[in-house]
């Protein structure tokens, strides 16, 4: 008899948003979002945000981190970002392209690249801060506490290996002892991401041999296999096509509830984090410029950054005939530049809302409620 893996394919997720100022505003309609038919409901997620017994799992204190880079002045990645995930919580960072994404993934297991200049802050990890700890201390962390999804599938598993054994080697790094053992666990991890027919095959496959999903679905089963409690995706859906994108969101979905996962989604398409993520941690040329809850973000975003990223998508769901006549919004200038040391606010070269103030001061962070805030002078003194 056919054996269903656990919710993971079959999942069909429910989306979110609501308001006048962003995409998202559409309620429960069905509303097409960047490359990405989405379904958008009056729906919140099992949201951990105000939750008051929610506890910190990780704390990140005025995290920066350069890169050496030749000739030019040295490139900060990471400028004294700030935020904590809390117990069980799926916290989405959105961002263009270069915004530090990435860089904050692996600093967070302090993993730094050889030119990597200086780097400074905490990250408190249950108590322990990760960029103070020792090699072997980290090494018994990653993987087996907290999983890294790193970016790209094709690039992150080895080509030459057969899946079943990479997500051994992750189990032997971390104790699991016997063939016997790393058989059963293997099968078990696999059985939860693909069919358990399907899942024999995928264990004795190489790489080139899986579609684009089921890599993805393999680098998902290496980073559950020893059962960490944070996991950290980077753009785990980034290079697969918009029904795939789905499937394996509704794979974290599953795996969210059935291993209370934490979770840190990072993502550059805010569609994928509407009715998923509790809270949405918005970077910008490396700094944190707006964070707050997911349904308060998405469908209201106050900084003018989040709110030009959002109008910058493209409404599909316009009428065919509409389409091509509107003219899309787009953020003129690019990221690159404001990363480049400044005076001023970073955004505000391509700010369509700055004010003098903004060339010779950086805002600070002003708290709109208790769990939204936003870095942004429009905002101050209200
Ligand atoms: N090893 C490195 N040396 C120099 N600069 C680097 C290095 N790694 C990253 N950078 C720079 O740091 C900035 C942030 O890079 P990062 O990869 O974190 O961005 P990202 O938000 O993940 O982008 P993407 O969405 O394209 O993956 C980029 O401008 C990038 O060029
Ligand atoms: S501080 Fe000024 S430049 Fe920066 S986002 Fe706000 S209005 Fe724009
Ligand atoms: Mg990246």
């Amino acid at each position: 008899m056919k054996q269903e893996p656990a919710e993971s394919a079959l999942v069909k997720t429910n989306q979110t948003g609501s308001s006048e100022s962003s995409p998202f505003s559409k309620g429960a309609e069905d509303v097409n979002f960047g490359s990405l038919p989405i379904r958008f409901a009056l729906f919140t997620p099992p949201s951990c945000f105000n939750m008051p017994c929610m506890a910190s799992i990780l704390e990140v204190r005025d995290l920066r981190v350069t890169y050496r880079s030749r000739g030019g002045p040295a490139f900060r990645a990471l400028d004294g970002v700030s935020f904590s995930l809390e117990s069980g919580e799926v916290l989405g960072v959105l961002g263009e392209s270069g915004s530090g994404k990435s860089t904050l993934a692996t600093s967070l297991l302090g993993l730094f690249c050889a030119n990597a200049l200086t780097v400074s802050g905490t990250v408190l990890f249950e108590g322990q801060d990760l960029l103070q700890a020792k090699p072997g201390e980290l090494q018994k962390i990653r993987g087996n506490r907290i999983s890294l999804i790193f970016q790209e599938p094709s690039v992150a598993l080895h080509p030459t290996m057969r899946a079943g054994r990479q997500i051994r080697h992750v189990l032997a790094a971390h104790g699991t002892k016997g063939r016997r053992g790393f058989d059963q666990r293997t099968r078990e991890v696999l059985e939860q991401l693909f069919f358990a027919e399907e899942a024999e095959r995928i264990r004795r496959s190489h790489p080139h041999q899986l579609s684009g999903g089921q890599r993805q679905r393999v680098l998902i089963a290496q980073a559950i296999a020893c059962g960490p409690s944070v996991i950290i995706a980077d753009e785990p859906t980034a290079s697969l096509d918009p029904t795939t994108q789905m499937e394996i969101l509704g794979v974290f979905r599953a795996l969210r509830k059935s291993l209370s996962l934490t979770m840190m989604f990072i993502t550059h398409n805010p569609a994928l984090l509407a009715g998923f993520a509790d809270r949405i941690l918005v970077l910008y040329a490396g700094r944190v410029i707006e964070l707050g809850p997911a349904q308060g973000v998405l469908a209201s975003p106050k900084h003018p950054y989040t709110r030009s990223l959002f109008q910058s998508i493209p409404p599909l769901a316009s009428a065919p005939r509409q389409a091509g006549k509107k003219k899309l919004p787009a953020i003129s200038g690019d990221s690159f530049s404001s990363s480049v040391p400044r005076e001023g606010c970073p955004f505000e070269p391509r700010c369509p809302e700055r004010m003098d103030i903004c060339k010779s001061r950086e805002p600070g962070l002003v708290n709109l409620s208790e769990t939204h805030t936003v870095s942004c002078f429009r905002y101050e003194g209200q």
